[in-house]
């Protein structure tokens, strides 16, 4: 397949606006491209390549003009839409929550599983933000060495959350320099010069369902279910990119120097790793680039087989919009878009 038909569902949303930057910068191989989000964005105009493309509802007979639809909305949208997708033959890549644990539906780094996308029935769901720099790390170290604990704490900043979030981070810094009244709306608390250790709510165990989904999706993705993750997810006063400080125990000692040279040869990582002279991994660094930098690996002292390191990734790229795209052309690549390749 060389060529194809999407949609973008939330095209005028956070993910949904880095994903047309995305598909320019690649020039992604389509013939047709509409443009789907709520009823508030209907008429308007978006700029595509030299083209005004109008926004429109999403429909089932949208959905059945298309090859792909990438769905980038919420999770209400995605369990009515993923669905109607998949049954009419179009491939949903779907970048909520919705179906990522679902046995039928392959959850896809491509550097990672991409084999996983030989299997799918119509929906391929994308990974959370924070699991796939974490996955993208682990994956190949762990050809060197099992892994057997991953203790990671994250950074993540407010764009995922979506548009809405980072507008407010703005208006509550603006008002918290002005000596006004601070208005809270998307987190529980004001998240301007803060930090809120409360991503998404609270489960029985005491880990938030963000923290949970950082342990299940891990496993699903590196088909390992005996990778134990334990995450504390936190929310950060910063625009853009996910920072993550990970402890990694492996079965045997492995040195920061080979923990160094297996990632340096992997495809969507880069080593940002001089301490001493400054250089280390930070989310404006990280911005508007596709790779997962990695850097400040060391030895864990507190573990005789134990590694540290830093990692930081966008959030709305690799994170969610690039991770999509890659995952429409490896299903090119290995011709199985067709609906009659899975629709049987
Ligand atoms: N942000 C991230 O870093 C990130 C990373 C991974 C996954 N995700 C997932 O990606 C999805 C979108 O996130 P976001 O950050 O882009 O959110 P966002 O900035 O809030 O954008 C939401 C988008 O969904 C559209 N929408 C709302 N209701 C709709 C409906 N009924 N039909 C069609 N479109 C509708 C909105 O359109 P209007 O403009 O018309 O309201 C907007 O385009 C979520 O499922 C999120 O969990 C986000």
């Amino acid at each position: 397949m060389d060529s194809c038909k999407i949609a973008v569902v939330g095209a005028t949303g956070a993910v949904g606006q880095v994903f047309l930057e995305i598909a320019q910068q690649r020039n992604f191989p389509m013939d047709e491209i509409r443009l789907c989000a709520s009823i508030r964005s209907v008429g308007k105009k978006i700029k595509y390549k030299s083209q005004e493309i109008e926004v429109e509802l999403c429909t089932p007979e949208l959905l059945q003009e298309v090859d792909f639809a990438f769905i980038s909305a919420s999770g209400d949208v995605s369990r009515e839409f993923a669905p109607l997708a998949a049954k009419r033959g179009t491939v949903a890549i779907d970048d909520s929550s919705e179906f990522r644990m679902d046995a039928d539906v392959p959850l896809v780094v491509p550097e990672v599983n991409a084999e996983d996308l030989e299997n799918h029935k119509g929906i391929v769901a994308i990974p959370n933000c924070s699991t796939t720099p974490l996955v993208m790390v682990l994956n190949p170290l762990m050809k060197n060495s099992s892994v057997k604990r991953v203790v990671v704490d994250t950074f993540q900043s407010v764009t995922g959350t979506g548009a809405a979030a980072l507008s407010e981070m703005k208006d509550q810094s603006q008002a918290v320099l002005n000596n006004s009244p601070v208005i809270v709306k998307e987190y529980p608390h004001q998240i301007a010069f803060n930090v809120l250790p409360h991503i998404e709510p609270f489960q029985e165990n005491g880990y938030t369902r963000e923290e949970m989904k950082m342990l299940y999706e891990t496993q699903k993705i590196l088909h390992d279910s005996n990778i134990l993750v334990s995450a504390t997810c936190v929310r950060v006063p910063v625009a853009v990119s996910h920072s993550e400080a990970i402890h990694i125990e492996f079965e045997q000692p492995v040195s920061p120097q080979e923990i160094k040279e297996i990632l340096g040869k992997q495809a969507g990582i880069k080593i940002v790793d001089d301490p001493f002279s400054g250089v280390y991994p930070m989310p404006i660094d990280a911005a508007g680039g596709d790779d997962v930098l990695v850097g400040r690996i060391r030895k864990d002292i507190s573990h005789p087989n134990g590694i540290a390191l830093w990692v930081v990734c966008d959030n709305l790229r690799k994170g969610a919009a690039l991770n999509a795209i890659q995952i429409a052309e490896e299903m090119m690549k290995r011709e199985v878009v067709l609906k009659s390749n899975w629709r049987k």
